[in-house]
């Protein structure tokens, strides 16, 4: 049998390319669509130093309808695709929500039309826990209500997930997962890939490297007066690989037909929360390093607890985030220290 080939649009970004690590381990073709408007042509790189194969590559701008159209007609035999490719910065969708509207939504529009074209599409959608705000129950299940947006980008997400379930009712072919992140940190255990913020990190772990390895004086801790048991917000961080292993799990399931629904939504999370001082201390304890931190007042929109229920993802996906939370810390720790190195040697 030939092997199965997957577009991965976004696959130089942060999760992008840990998935298609896990995509080649697994033994699929990849075909990489990145803009490089958040990341960087070093990433192929390094995909190519771990799994030994160099995946190809188009630098396609997909809010350009022709050039979406171009990919499909020359690449005429991909079986999936996973869509990472969007802006995803909370803070600067508020300032700028046309960008994050176009880049998003357009984006997303023009590669299910070329899709749909065909007689069967198996389309896995970036989508995230934001999508349940300040959820009423937790662990959250996927059943809990969808909230209403805090954010132009968790709109995006939302209506994301809207444009693919109404095109899924029209055609039973036609067939995509929407797979909710909770908190993605860390990087390959080889260090060759990772997460490459740019400007002032908006997420609590590439903070803290940036601060341990001096590009930041003080980490602040967002409120300490949460209702939880140290007062500060509780997330589920899950180890990038984990949610890397979960889309080839994913894929699967469409290409072997196996799902449920031609439409369906899993949470990927690892179902257990942390306090941001319990990510602190975990940090500390395996890097050995003394972290500058002070407590500040809570960021408006922030929520106080969200962890996944991973349920349905562990029984339907028959996939488990398996790496612990000190492992995640020690890679993304590994990966900060390459990432100095090589910006020193840039100077
Ligand atoms: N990182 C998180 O915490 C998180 C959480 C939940 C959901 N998500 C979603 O997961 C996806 C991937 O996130 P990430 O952290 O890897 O982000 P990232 O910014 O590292 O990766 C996104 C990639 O898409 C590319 N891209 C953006 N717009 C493009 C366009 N118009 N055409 C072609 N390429 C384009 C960027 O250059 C980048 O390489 C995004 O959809 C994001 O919203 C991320």
């Amino acid at each position: 049998m030939s092997k199965k080939k997957v577009l991965v649009t976004g696959g130089l970004g942060f999760i992008g390319s840990h998935t298609v690590v896990a995509l080649q381990e697994d033994g699929y073709e990849v075909v990489i669509i990145d803009n490089l408007s958040n990341s960087s042509l070093d990433v192929l790189g390094g995909i190519t130093q771990i799994t030994g194969k160099t995946p190809e590559f188009e630098n396609i701008d997909l809010r350009e309808k022709s050039a979406v159209k171009n990919f499909f007609e020359k690449h005429p035999d991909i079986d999936g695709v996973i869509h990472f490719a969007a802006s995803k910065a909370v803070g600067e969708s508020v300032n700028k929500p046309l960008l994050y509207y176009e880049n998003n939504i357009s984006s997303l529009v023009y590669l299910l039309q070329e899709l749909y074209k065909n007689d069967r599409a198996n389309f896995i959608f970036s989508s995230s826990c934001t999508v349940y705000g300040q959820a009423d129950e937790l662990p959250i299940t996927e059943d809990a209500p969808v909230k209403k947006a805090e954010s132009p980008y968790g709109n995006t997400k939302q209506i994301g997930e809207e444009i693919i379930e109404d095109t899924c009712k029209t055609k039973p072919e036609f067939k995509a997962i929407s797979l909710r992140y909770f908190n993605p940190i860390g990087a390959h255990p080889t260090a060759e890939i990772g997460e490459l913020p740019i400007g002032v990190p908006q997420n609590l772990v590439p903070f803290i490297t940036q601060t341990a390895i001096g590009k930041r004086e003080e980490l602040s801790v967002f409120g300490d007066d949460y209702p939880t048991p140290d007062g500060t917000a509780i997330r589920d961080y899950i180890h990038v690989m984990d949610l890397a292993e979960a889309h080839v799990h994913a894929l699967k399931r469409l290409l072997e037909d196996k799902e449920k629904k031609n439409y369906e939504v899993f949470n990927l999370g690892t179902g257990k929360g942390n306090s941001v001082l319990e990510v602190v201390k975990s940090f500390e304890k395996v890097t050995g390093e003394n972290l500058a931190y002070k407590i500040v007042g809570r960021r408006e929109g922030d929520i106080t607890a969200a962890y996944a229920d991973t349920t349905k993802a562990n029984e339907e996906l028959n996939w488990k985030a398996s790496r612990s939370l000190d492992e995640a810390l020690e890679s993304a720790w590994k990966w900060q220290k390459v990432v100095q190195k090589r910006e020193e040697e840039d100077i």
